[in-house]
């Protein structure tokens, strides 16, 4: 008698953190994985954008079409269509024209092409969902704003 009451209120009312407990580690679980993605945007992606590519591809100049300031920007794609698409950096154009044949790419135009390095954290960052956070504008670095005089 006594043995049925207490099984009968123990799964709600005894331990109510039984119901939370699991639902809170999952959202600690996915809040430290989306943390993580938007994190290696804006350390390992954004700084080779904003060096190589932001002077031709912002807001006020589109070359072809593209701008590589804003997420909204960049999935809306350039004058040919989609440039990335996300946890695919097989079909991303932009992967194709920064990725060098014969010591040459066609991204960033007449300039060099990018070390490995920076193609591998593009081809990375793709392949994992190309996480932008939207609260990160670019802007064309320094070394892409100074002027050809200073050669
Ligand atoms: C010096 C200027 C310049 C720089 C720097 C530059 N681009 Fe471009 N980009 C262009 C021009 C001009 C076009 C138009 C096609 C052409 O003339 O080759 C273009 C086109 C593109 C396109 C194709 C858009 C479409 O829909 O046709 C992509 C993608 C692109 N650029 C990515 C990049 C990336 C990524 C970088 C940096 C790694 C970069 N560009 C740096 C000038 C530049």
């Amino acid at each position: 008698m006594v043995d049925s009451v207490t099984l009968e209120r123990n799964p709600r009312s005894t331990f109510p953190h039984c119901r939370a407990l699991p639902i809170a580690a999952f959202l600690c679980v996915a809040t430290a994985a989306s943390f993580a993605k938007s994190g290696e945007f804006a350390t390992y992606v954004a700084p080779v954008l904003e060096r190589r590519c932001l002077g031709c591809h912002n807001e006020a100049v589109r070359k072809g079409g593209l701008s590589l300031a804003t997420a909204s920007a960049v999935f809306a794609g350039g004058e040919n269509g989609r440039v990335i698409e996300p946890g695919s950096p097989a079909a991303s154009y932009l992967l194709d024209l920064v990725t060098p044949a014969n010591g040459r790419a066609a991204m960033p135009k007449d300039g060099d092409p990018l070390t490995p390095a920076e193609i591998g954290a593009l081809r990375h960052w793709i392949s994992e969902g190309a996480v932008w956070p939207e609260d990160i504008t670019l802007k064309a670095g320094r070394i892409a704003h100074a002027p050809p005089l200073l050669l």
